[in-house]
């Protein structure tokens, strides 16, 4: 499985295949999980697939075509974070940890400047969580009740990152949770 990545021309050709992407899909642990034309229309108006805090590419399968997309955020911020989406066809076959793989490559050699890169997923979206695991990426915190789910109680966010310096060397390394306690 190769992927490449295709950045995507929000503003030109690419605005109703970004609408019919998010719009054909479902997006279960998303906080708009069935996103309407409206919501593509005010998004893409406001900047969101491209502009100086955003950046977002088409992930493309060398043999199943186009699977996905990548939007980054907080571009201007030391830690960009990102937001990778299969189309529905392309879910539960392994695709996700080749993308985010192809991701972490891209961001890495295409932006000097950014020494790591953070995403966050809702608790129980267990496929993203281990795709970020499997990719090399850490854990680094929880934030107990913070994800609003319509019709339910509040869900915690689980946040990932990867460092520049971690991709370099091929290591996955961590830290001490709990490097302060009561008991000491
Ligand atoms: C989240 C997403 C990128 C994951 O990619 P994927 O290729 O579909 O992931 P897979 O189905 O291969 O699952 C990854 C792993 O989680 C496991 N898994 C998936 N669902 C699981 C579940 N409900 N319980 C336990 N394990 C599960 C898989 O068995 C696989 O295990 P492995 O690490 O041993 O191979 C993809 O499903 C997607 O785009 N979903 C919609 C958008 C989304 O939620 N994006 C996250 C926003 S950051």
């Amino acid at each position: 499985m190769t992927v490449t990545l295709t950045r995507t021309d929000p503003e030109g050709q690419d605005r109703e295949a970004l609408i019919a992407f998010h719009t054909s899909a479902e997006f279960p642990f998303h906080v708009r999980a069935r996103p309407g034309r409206a919501d593509m229309e005010r998004v893409l108006d406001a900047g969101t697939f491209r502009d100086e805090d955003h950046e977002s590419w088409w992930i493309d399968d060398h043999d199943a075509g186009r699977i996905g997309l990548v939007v980054l955020e907080d571009l201007q911020e030391p830690s960009p974070l990102l937001d990778l989406r299969l189309a529905p066809a392309f879910r539960g076959q392994g695709l996700g940890v080749v993308a985010l793989r192809a991701v972490t490559d891209h961001v890495f050699r295409a932006m000097p400047a950014v020494p790591r890169l953070e995403g966050q997923t809702r608790e129980d979206n267990i496929a993203m969580r281990r795709v970020f695991l499997r990719a090399g990426w850490v854990k680094e915190a929880h934030y107990r009740e913070s994800w609003p789910v319509e019709g339910g109680p509040a869900l915690a966010s689980a946040a990932y990152a990867v460092l520049r310096r971690d991709w370099e060397t091929g290591t996955t390394t961590t830290f001490v949770w709990d490097d302060v306690t009561l008991t000491d």
